[in-house]
């Protein structure tokens, strides 16, 4: 059932980052007074102090929720594997992410953090009501800082394998509306029909931008031996990026999904923390010794060919030398 997992995309980080500001009282009672404390981000630090999120220099703001500018848009061509009649441009989230037709992933239904998935595909659920049951995240999530990593996200309680734990929640916006700039929050998410045996067009995505935006999902990090997956379901008619478990997880424990081997690979630049056994950085440093230990070979190789050759030639010139001339 359902559609591999996308995957974040390491997009360069955008160049409009959020700074605070050089008074660090004026900055922090500013934030404090101007906006409403549930907007944005807090975590309990180990003195036990709460500390507004401040992650990779910015301060996100707490949405659950879709959000998009139906002008950014308007230059795009409707998707080829829409059905027809569907409404382009899209004026709101669900013209825009619907779900229905012959794309037949689960529907994660209005109860949230148990898995209750209805199959239904002419159920009532609504993304409002999914919305409304996933804003109570702190009752089962909390955020801390991690030492490496920024900030993660643990578990409260315990959680089944199998069980949908939340949604990626974000500003949807596309390739082209992002002008070149970066993100290390942009979650791609196909938009059309995505069946697996019909798409005969390449299903065409957006993309879901926690960066500035997003609900507790952005803070989930990557682990190479993750438990979690982000997986393409439905609510009613609308398309969201589940968080499903793939093991059974304790209470206590850091969340964590495979960003993929684009973000944390043999290749890339970036380095993974997630310190587990089989993590991709002691990969890198097997095959780096690997690597070490077959230049070491050649060099080795080399030496033995040039002392050969020298002594080769040696030969010749001693040849030479005791050779007698030829006499035509
Ligand atoms: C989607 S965010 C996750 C939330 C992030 N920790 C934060 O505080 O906003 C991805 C970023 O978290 C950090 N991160 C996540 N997993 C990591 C890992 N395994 N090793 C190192 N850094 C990691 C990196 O800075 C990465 O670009
Ligand atoms: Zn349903
Ligand atoms: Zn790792």
């Amino acid at each position: 059932m359902g559609i591999p997992a996308t995957t974040y995309n390491n997009l360069a980080r955008p160049t409009g980052v959020t700074k605070r500001r050089s008074s660090p009282r004026r900055g922090s009672l500013k934030i404090r007074r101007t906006r409403s404390r549930d907007r944005f981000f807090w975590y309990s630090a180990s003195d036990g102090v709460s500390r507004l999120v401040n992650s990779n220099n910015s301060i996100p703001e707490q949405v659950n929720n879709y959000s998009f500018a139906p002008s950014e848009f308007h230059h795009e061509a409707y998707p080829k594997t829409f059905p027809v009649g569907g409404v382009w441009p899209p004026q709101q989230i669900d013209d825009l992410v619907f779900a229905t037709g012959s794309e037949n992933t689960d529907c994660v239904g209005d109860t949230c953090y148990n898995g209750n998935i209805c199959e239904d595909l002419d159920c009532t659920h609504t993304l409002a009501a999914w919305k409304a049951a996933t804003s109570d995240w702190e009752k089962h999530f909390e955020l801390r800082k991690t030492e490496h990593r920024g900030i993660g996200v643990y578990t409260r309680h315990a959680f089944r394998q199998g069980a949908i734990l939340g949604w990626y929640a974000g500003e949807l916006k596309t390739l082209a509306s992002m002008d070149g700039s970066k993100s290390d929050y942009l979650m791609e998410i196909e938009i059309g029909d995505i069946s697996p045996h019909t798409p005969l067009e390449p299903t065409p995505s957006i993309y879901i931008d926690g960066e500035h935006k997003g609900n507790w999902t952005r803070f989930i990090n990557h682990s190479c031996a993750a438990d979690c997956v982000f997986r393409i379901m439905r609510v009613g008619n609308t398309r969201i990026m589940a968080v499903e478990a793939i093991k059974d997880i304790p209470r206590g424990k850091e969340l964590s999904v495979d960003y993929g081997e684009q973000y944390y690979g043999l290749t890339t630049k970036k380095r993974c923390a997630c310190g587990v056994p089989e993590c991709v950085e002691r990969r890198r440093i097997r095959l780096e010794k690997a690597m070490e230990r077959r230049k070491t070979a050649e060099k080795a190789m080399e030496r033995r060919k040039t002392a050969e050759k020298a002594k080769r030639n040696g030969n010749i010139k001693r040849c030479r030398r005791v050779a007698p001339p030829i006499l035509v």
